[in-house]
């Protein structure tokens, strides 16, 4: 064997562990991650990668470093801020005086403290509870410290407001922070003891990085250990009502939530996947009215497509916010059909941006056409990839709060 098959050997190894462990979707975006952390690690252990492999297995602090490696930890303050807009206006004033939110897989812990700040600053008596499979990122989550370009997201009045000056850092001041508590959890373990009670749940991009059965458990747990009324939020292109038929979306605003489903279903829609699991091709295509009926609402259209990568005339952008309108009402009405058309003008309209092809694509994979629903992935990540280091300098700001590399992480598990 050449090294590099050697090597090859070892990433299948690693990844099949870390599917295990942590539910970790194998793929070519975590190999590609793992090929370098393994090298990496291994070198530090001063190891060559095969026997770096049996530390792994018997030794778990060795597979947290690795964990710790490999976790995508891309976030932001106030991300998805429409979020933040239902959280704040219509969620917290029905949850009573005291309030438990489990921020979870939490990154380096902008989420939290946002999430700590709006119960700040709604006078609320409130805790977050911040977990993370990841010890580095608690670790940076406990230190509440961030550098600037880490606080966007931050307004001058909150930055004033809840932060002081800490040398070239800026540090969360006391009352925010007393609010956060850091705990390490795997969402593939029962539930911790902490977060029962948690009326509020966050739990945003980190299911995109997960295996269907893992996302389905998950969800599951959540409904078993949690009260029916609780809110849980997940990110933008994480449509969950893809995995599981126990919660349901609710729109909010200019964003959907879930909640736990009352009733029970009418049937189980055979297909349906969660957006990062690969989607069965489905053998019947339901009537309308039968969809309409039995499927709940996603959540991955909560926001009009909002990128900036493709120049479009005042009469064109005023032409797209119109379609995305009209796509969203058909979406929120169950009528994926007649949102698959809007789309699909849009998509025609803004050949450059990936986010009207993965909306597209979003549809159609809805709508029960895996076929087109593939080739409109296919699209957006051709763009993605055509598109310049611009974009992904502005990065969170300019892709739905997501940033390139999680958009073709999602991409290329759909594909
Ligand atoms: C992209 S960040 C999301 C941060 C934040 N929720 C947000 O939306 O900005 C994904 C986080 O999920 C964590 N993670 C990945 N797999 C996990 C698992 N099985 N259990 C708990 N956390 C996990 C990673 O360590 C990483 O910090």
């Amino acid at each position: 064997m050449t090294t590099g098959q050697v090597l090859e050997a070892v990433i299948d190894t690693v990844a099949e562990l870390l599917h295990l462990r942590i539910g970790l979707r194998p793929g070519p975006t975590l190999r590609g991650r793992l090929r370098r952390a393994i090298r990496e690690e291994a070198a530090r252990h001063g190891q060559d990668p095969a026997a770096y492999v049996e530390s792994l297995v018997a030794d778990r602090g060795v597979l947290q470093s690795l964990m710790n490696q490999v976790a995508v930890h891309e976030t932001a303050f106030f991300r998805h801020p429409e979020h933040f807009d239902v959280l704040a206006h219509d969620v917290l004033p029905e949850t009573g005086p005291t309030v438990r939110i489990w921020s979870a897989a939490c990154s380096n812990g902008q989420e939290a403290y946002s999430l700590a700040m709006l119960l700040e600053e709604s006078g609320l008596d409130g805790t977050v509870i911040a977990t993370d499979l990841s010890t580095a990122a608690l670790h940076r989550t406990a230190a509440a410290r961030y550098t600037r370009r880490e606080l966007s997201g931050v307004s001058a009045d909150r930055l004033a407001r809840h932060f002081t000056r800490d040398g070239d850092h800026w540090k969360v001041k006391e009352p925010v922070r007393q609010r956060v508590r850091t705990l390490h959890h795997n969402l593939l373990d029962p539930l911790p003891r902490e977060v029962l009670g948690s009326q509020v749940v966050f739990c945003r991009n980190v299911l995109i990085y997960l295996s269907a059965d893992q996302v389905r458990l998950f969800l599951d747990r959540l409904a078993d250990g949690l009260a029916p009324s609780t809110t849980l939020f997940v990110g933008a292109a994480e449509t969950i009502w893809q995995a599981s038929e126990r919660f349901e979306a609710v729109r909010r605003r200019n964003a959907f939530i879930y909640r736990q489903r009352r009733s029970e279903p009418t049937r189980r829609t055979p297909s349906a996947a969660h957006p990062s699991m690969p989607v069965e091709p489905r053998r019947r295509r339901p009537e309308r009215s039968e969809r309409t009926r039995t499927t709940p609402r996603p959540s991955g259209w909560q926001q009009a497509p909002s990128t900036s990568t493709a120049a479009a005339s005042p009469s064109s952008t005023l032409e797209i916010t119109a379609l995305e309108k009209t796509a969203q009402e058909a979406v929120a009405a169950g009528d994926y059909d007649g949102a698959v058309v809007a789309f699909r003008k849009c998509a025609y309209l803004r050949p450059h941006d990936p986010l009207a092809h993965l909306h597209l694509g979003l549809a159609l994979e809805a709508a029960g056409d895996a076929d087109a629903a593939r080739r409109a992935f296919d699209a957006a990540r051709r763009t993605l990839t055509e598109t310049g280091p611009d974009v992904v300098v502005e990065g969170l700001k300019g892709l739905e709060g997501y940033s390139v590399s999680e958009l073709i992480h999602l991409l290329d598990s759909k594909r």
